[in-house]
């Protein structure tokens, strides 16, 4: 078994060179990707693993990236939760039943996560077993807020109005609902290590909409909750969100060996806030992949800079890769962090 730079990384071990890898490091911008997605839905590559795992592969061949996301969703465990999900063209994700109130909530089904999430767990198995212990293979989950968030609005939101009406008008159902939800994520992130994942990656994504005093009232028990149960597997723990900058003492609190930052504040201002005793990882402007080479080089130097040679930093996005991204600018990315520190 070869050391993982990642994995050494998100332990803060002093490695020989940054690890790289992106949120949404499989998808439309790599043709490989785009030809499977031309026969096969979303929710159709996710449930079938051969496929699955076959796109979870593509970005480590094509960009040597040190870490292998597993292919799969966060809203996938609210369907044997009975919520009818849908990945509608240009829409992004809909759910067509949304909850609404305590009647809706209590409705929620228990999932066992082994029998209703298995293509999932098996993607897993397969990518382990194909990566041969050469890249590490990072699981996944939702955070409960930001589950809820589409749980609640019946998809993608720039306010809020839904959740926040719930969790400011009826506090003791927004505490059932996150339960539920913390419940099965912690179960289904717990089955991916089993089946063999080596860390696992939290997204907190629309966390930022929230103030640090609703965040402490509504979600920090829950994620904290969740983070404790992951303790006991073992394999670090990563903690993302978007917008957080206002939140990073909240997050690190909440738990995370390694707390994911956007582009908004500065790494070192980040890693200040978090701690040192903490990893980093983050945190370039995805759109700095749109331009020229040499500013896209300069702010990938930058982000080093700034991460000083400290262990603990993982080169990521502060967000995950768009659409229209070039990949010869992500390939460069990797090459240009893979070169530096790594010494003569
Ligand atoms: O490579 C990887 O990062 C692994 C795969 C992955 C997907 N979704 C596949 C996917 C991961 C880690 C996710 C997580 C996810 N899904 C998040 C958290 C990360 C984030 O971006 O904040 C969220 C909020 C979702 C929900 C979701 N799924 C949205 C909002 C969308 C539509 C947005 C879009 O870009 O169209 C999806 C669809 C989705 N999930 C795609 C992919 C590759 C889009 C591509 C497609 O339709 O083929």
């Amino acid at each position: 078994m070869v050391v993982s730079v990642f994995l050494e990384a998100a332990r803060r071990r002093p490695v020989p060179r940054t690890p790289v890898w992106f949120m949404r490091q499989a998808g439309r911008y790599m043709a490989e990707y785009r030809a499977i997605r031309s026969r096969h839905s979303l929710l159709e590559i996710c449930a079938r693993p051969e496929l699955a795992a076959e796109v979870t592969l593509q970005p480590v061949e094509r960009l040597g990236v040190d870490a292998a996301i597993l292919f799969s969703d966060i809203l996938l465990p609210v369907v044997p939760m009975g919520l009818d999900l849908e990945f509608a063209a240009g829409e992004g994700p809909v759910i067509r039943n949304p909850v609404k109130d305590a009647g809706d909530i209590a409705r929620l089904r228990p999932v066992d996560v082994e029998e209703s999430l298995a293509s999932v767990l098996e993607t897993v198995r397969l990518v382990r077993g194909a990566l041969d212990g050469r890249t590490p293979l990072l699981g996944f989950a939702g955070a409960p807020f930001t589950l809820a968030s589409y749980v609640v609005e019946g998809g993608a939101s720039r306010s809020f109005v839904k959740v926040k009406r719930l969790l400011y008008g009826d506090p003791g159902s927004w505490h059932a609902l996150l339960e539920k939800l913390a419940r099965v994520i912690g179960d289904l992130l717990l089955a991916q290590v089993r089946a063999g994942a080596q860390a696992l990656q939290v997204f907190d994504s629309w966390v930022g909409a929230l103030s640090p005093e609703d965040y402490r009232s509504y979600v920090l028990p829950h994620s904290r909750a969740l983070f404790e149960r992951l303790a006991s597997a073992g394999v670090p723990t990563i903690h993302f969100g978007v917008g957080t900058a206002t939140l990073l003492e909240l997050l690190r609190e909440a738990g995370g060996d390694v707390i994911g930052v956007d582009w908004r504040i500065p790494l070192d201002a980040a890693w200040e806030r978090v701690g040192h005793d903490r990893a980093i990882q983050g945190n370039l402007d995805p759109a700095a992949l749109f331009a020229p080479r040499e500013e896209l080089e300069r702010r990938v130097r930058v982000i080093l800079d700034r991460a000083g040679g400290r262990p603990g930093h993982i080169f990521n996005l502060g967000h995950g890769i768009l659409p229209e991204t070039p990949v010869e600018s992500v390939r460069a990315v990797v090459d240009l962090v893979h070169a530096h520190g790594s010494g003569p």
